[in-house]
């Protein structure tokens, strides 16, 4: 669905933002994309987007080769992308009934088809009451919400969100995620999503790409230690420090010296994460495997 193949790109003044990143995300998955500012998050997400384009290697967008596609049709192909940005992106002089609607009118779609599927996404999202409103009338959280309301009714196959959570609070940000990951289980939509948000992540149980640098450091199936490891030390700011050696240590081994943690004597521990209890992590804990898939 989509594929990174040895992708890098140097921007024009020189920055190399991505060193042959290597990726494969099926048709289904939710992926998480996290790493340092700095790291080469949006220029993936800018790749697929086709706002940037590779200076080697190759990627494939449901079966698309980007680098081969015609300027013309671009505008077709991003339509056919859910897409949510962190900034939210709303038309400030329309209703969110109308922003809504407007992803659906320019891709031609029937009127009678536009007045059942945007009160059904604004529904979904709990915005019914709020279609008459402008964004400026909206909180954060809201107009998220309508950005997400937006990247859904044309029931795109793909979502694509960059730190779609990192202007509201970390209790909608907990929701907004949960209704992502509701709509990858029941639609099938795949979902790749960008964020600083360790607890998210340590929560959600998704697979997990690392990107440090500009280079694929990590690439975990859900629930996997070593992204909670990683996740650790990037909270406590220390990712930085790390050498490459070190960094190639699989951390899942639990008898790896690197996953054990020394007491006071110098006797081995057993790696112990340090991961905030709340009634999320609580019910995180209870909830059944089969979500984790
Ligand atoms: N248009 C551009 N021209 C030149 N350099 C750029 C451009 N866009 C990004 N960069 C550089 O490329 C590198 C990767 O940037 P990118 O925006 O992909 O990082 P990021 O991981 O999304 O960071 P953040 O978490 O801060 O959003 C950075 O060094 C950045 O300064
Ligand atoms: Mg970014």
């Amino acid at each position: 669905m989509i594929e990174f193949a040895g992708v890098s790109k140097r921007y024009k003044n020189g920055t190399q933002a991505l060193k042959n990143v290597s990726f494969k995300v099926d048709k289904g998955e939710f992926v998480f994309i996290v790493g340092p500012s700095g790291a080469g998050k949006s220029t993936i997400i800018k790749t697929i987007l086709r706002e940037e384009i590779p200076t080697s290697g190759v990627v494939t967008v449901n079966g698309y080769n980007l680098n081969k596609m015609k300027r013309r049709h671009i505008p077709k192909y991003r339509r056919s992308l859910g897409i949510v940005f962190q900034d939210f992106r709303l038309i400030p002089n329309m209703t969110v009934y109308d922003n809504v609607a407007f992803a659906l009118r320019v891709t031609n779609v029937v009127k009678k088809e536009i007045r059942s599927r945007v009160p059904y996404c604004l529904k979904l999202l709990g915005l019914a009451h709020k279609a008459k409103c402008y964004p400026e009338e909206l909180s954060g959280g809201e107009q998220q919400r309508v950005a997400l309301a937006r990247a859904l009714v044309n029931n795109p196959a793909i979502i694509i969100a960059d730190e779609p959570t990192g202007n509201i609070d970390p209790e909608l940000s907990f929701e907004i995620v949960d209704l992502l990951s509701e709509i990858n289980l029941q639609c099938g939509t795949t979902i790749l999503m960008v964020t600083h948000e360790h607890e998210l992540v340590s929560y959600f149980n998704k697979r997990v790409i690392t990107i440090d640098d500009g280079v694929l450091l990590a690439d975990t199936r859900a629930g996997s230690a070593e992204y909670l490891f990683t996740g650790v030390d990037q909270m406590n700011g220390y990712s930085q420090t790390l050498s490459s050696r070190e960094k190639a240590i699989d951390f899942s081994d639990k008898n790896h010296p690197a996953t054990q943690l020394l007491d006071s004597r110098g006797n081995a521990l057993e790696a112990d994460f340090p991961v905030r209890r709340t009634d999320r992590n609580a019910k995180r804990d209870s909830a059944p495997v089969g979500r984790k898939a």
